[in-house]
């Protein structure tokens, strides 16, 4: 008989579900909140509200694009965190009451954990062991995975995740958020000619702070001078910070493939959506003989198929949970 599992994914600011067969997805749907862009940024409680309008037609939807029953689910997986308490809750919520009304096993699973095997829902597969630069709005870290469950931590940021600077830098130039897309497209049509330093940390650790805080005394000077210096600067602006957050990311991801001799690099989570952290992975991979593995953009940024993946590995494990099972804001790989 097929193992056909329904996924949920709520831990920030999009809900989404998911169905897999026997590791394959059939179907994500993503609901995404346009609320946040008011506030430039996720405030907690819209989005916790906005989870609980979304989730029944997201799953629905699912269940309706995948072409199944959901009688024939074998069990059901959720993101347990790191993430948004509230938001996370909701997502949890549900999945008890599902899985107690169809008498099917609950699956959690680690929301960074599932970025990484995001991987394994499309070909090339990476494989074992590889190495994953996972960087998103809450995250930056570099990870060796050895087994689909079993992965260490090598390296995080000691301050702000790469997608908290990709945010706060928009923030600072007066974009909407999240503003890593906007920058990105932007940057696509300047050139880096403004240099920031490069932080100083530990071998495999990453700090964004510095540099946040680089940009801020760097466009207060310049607009003093000239006060339509964004205005007139911006494209070449966002290409000289995203410049250096790719350039500080690759910097990492090569000592680590040096210092552990692993020849598979991926990269996953929203900044891993950011063209130019694609195209420079791809070129750090062709001159140094390494294979490289870039998400499809639907697999970059928040999704439930990467939790369904996940909970598909579990399942085979029989790695089940019980109805006091509680959301976790911080929960490391
Ligand atoms: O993984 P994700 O969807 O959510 C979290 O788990 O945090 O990542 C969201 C982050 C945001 O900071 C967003 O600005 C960033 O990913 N992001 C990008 C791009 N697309 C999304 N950053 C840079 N370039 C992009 N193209
Ligand atoms: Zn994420």
């Amino acid at each position: 008989m097929s193992v056909l599992i329904l996924a949920i994914e709520s831990s920030c600011d999009d809900t989404s579900a998911s169905v897999i067969q026997d590791g394959e997805v059939l179907s994500n749907c993503i609901a995404n909140q346009e609320i946040h862009k008011l506030y430039g940024g996720v405030v907690p409680e819209a989005a916790s509200r906005a989870h609980q309008v979304n989730i029944v037609p997201v799953v629905d939807a699912a269940i309706k694009k995948a072409g199944i029953k959901k009688e024939n689910l074998s069990a059901i997986a959720f993101t347990r965190g790191p993430g948004l308490i509230g938001s996370l809750l909701v997502g949890v919520s549900f999945a008890k009451a599902f899985a107690m009304s169809l008498e099917i096993p609950m699956i959690e699973v680690n929301h960074m954990q599932a970025h990484i095997l995001a991987h394994y829902a499309e070909e090339p597969k990476p494989p074992l062991p590889f190495l994953c630069l996972t960087v998103s709005g809450g995250h930056t870290q570099i990870v060796k995975v050895t087994d689909h469950l079993k992965m260490e931590l090598l390296g995080s940021t000691i301050d702000d995740a790469a997608g908290e600077a990709f945010d706060k830098t928009g923030k600072l130039l007066g974009l909407d958020y999240p503003a890593g897309p906007l920058i990105d497209k932007y940057a696509k049509l300047g050139e880096p000619i403004f240099k920031f330093t490069e932080p100083k940390v530990g071998e495999l650790d990453f700090s964004f702070s510095g540099l946040k805080t680089s940009i801020l005394y760097f466009l207060r000077k310049n607009i003093k001078e000239n006060p339509k210096f964004i205005e007139e600067n911006l494209n070449d602006i966002c290409a000289s910070v995203q410049a250096r957050i790719v350039s500080i990311l690759l910097k990492k991801l090569k000592i680590a493939a040096q210092k552990t001799g692993i020849k598979h690099l991926a990269i996953a989570g929203g900044v891993s959506a950011n063209s130019a952290l694609r195209s420079g992975l791809e070129e750090m991979g062709k001159e140094m003989g390494w294979k490289t593995y870039i998400p499809r953009f639907e697999y970059c940024t928040d999704n439930a198929a990467m939790i369904a993946v996940t909970g598909y590995y579990k399942y085979l494990k029989k790695d089940f949970v019980g109805q006091d099972v509680v959301p976790v804001a911080r929960w490391s790989v």
